[in-house]
């Protein structure tokens, strides 16, 4: 099969290279997938770059997220699995079988069926970005009724958030920095939205309402906007790590009484991830999960895909195997 890989870390356009290789056979309770699209992720392109390195046995193949069709199982899984339409979520956690290859090999639960007339783009965009928004919201129970801040709401993780927490009964307010992704934060169902850079975003934010649980994708940046915003005993969510740590106002968090969480998708218990799966699902089948516009690159061009990714493109980057 073709697959593109790097042997090791450094600029996506020196260590990826698309070479062929024997196609993957599944081993007992794994299906194989032919791949569709490959969904791109910060965490490839930092993976890739050595910023935050994976264990690799020899070889990678990047991209943990991707969707296509079943096309063999293995010893214990249900052969009518095979031609069902499917999203594949962590394929490259401690394996070298990451989705930028015709052909990826999963564990049968990290295959999720995709429902009649969900596009495969969006299938392919999920794993990452929707395991996470959904743990994020959930993690410290229902978001019924519940007031959420989901900071960056144009962003992958951002918009799932949006729209996992609107399917589930929650209002929803969001932050961005500019009109255009004003706009895709409110098509994801935002019930408002508040330019970040707007001097009065706190009042915006104020004026609909204490905030339940924040969703964060920026701490340090937001931390004071968060702390202004956030109902005594409220709870905070971190899931990226891309600007400088915050210094922790500790008698500001203590007086609101704040539970402060951190997520890390790679670590989220396999029950969660599996509660997840199942709530993706019915999000899906009910139509309440949509797309961000979509980049398409062909897998000789995957180091041009991990580059836009890593340039903030406004969007999700799939990787087109063949
Ligand atoms: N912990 C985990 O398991 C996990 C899982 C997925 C992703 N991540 C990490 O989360 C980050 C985002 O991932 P992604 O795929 O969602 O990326 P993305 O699609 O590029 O979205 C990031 C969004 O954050 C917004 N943003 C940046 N600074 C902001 C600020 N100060 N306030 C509000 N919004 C801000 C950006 O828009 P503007 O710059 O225009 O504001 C952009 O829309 C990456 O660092 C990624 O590695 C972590």
């Amino acid at each position: 099969m073709r697959a593109a890989l790097y042997d090791r870390h450094g600029p996506a356009g020196e260590v990826l290279r698309v070479v062929d290789l024997d196609r993957p056979e599944p081993g007992p309770g794994e299906v194989r997938v032919k791949i569709t699209y490959s969904g791109v992720n910060p965490t490839d392109w930092k993976a890739r770059g050595g910023t935050t390195p994976r264990p690799m046995d020899g070889f990678q193949i990047p991209h943990h997220d991707g969707a296509g069709v079943i096309d063999a199982v293995g010893e214990g899984v249900d052969p009518g699995r095979i031609g069902q339409r499917a999203w594949v979520y962590l394929a490259a956690a401690g394996r070298p079988f990451g989705t930028a290859a015709e052909w990826t090999v999963v564990p049968a639960s990290q295959a999720v069926p995709l429902p009649d007339g969900v596009p495969t783009e969006l299938g392919s965009s999920l794993g990452i970005p929707a395991m996470t928004a959904h743990r994020c919201l959930f993690a410290d129970g229902t978001v019924e009724r519940k007031t959420i801040l989901v900071a960056g709401g144009a962003g992958a993780v951002g918009h799932f958030a949006i729209e996992l927490a609107k399917f589930f009964g929650a209002r929803v307010v969001t932050t961005v920095s500019n009109e255009e992704k004003a706009e895709l934060a409110r098509s994801a169902g935002a019930d408002l939205v508040v330019n970040y850079r707007d001097p009065s975003a706190a009042e915006q934010i104020s004026s609909f309402g204490r905030v339940d649980r924040v969703i964060e994708v920026a701490l340090d940046a937001n931390l004071q906007l968060d702390l202004a915003v956030v109902r005594p005993g409220g709870v905070i969510v971190t899931y990226a790590a891309d600007g400088n740590d915050p210094v922790l106002p500790v008698r500001a968090c203590m007086s609101a009484n704040l539970v402060l969480r951190f997520v890390l998708v790679y670590g989220v218990p396999s029950e969660a991830l599996q509660q997840a799966a199942k709530d993706i699902t019915a999000a899906l089948a009910s139509g309440a999960l949509t797309e961000l516009p979509v980049h398409k690159f062909s897998l000789e061009d995957i180091a041009a895909a991990h580059d836009a990714v890593e340039h903030g493109v406004v969007g999700k980057a799939l990787v087109v195997p063949d």
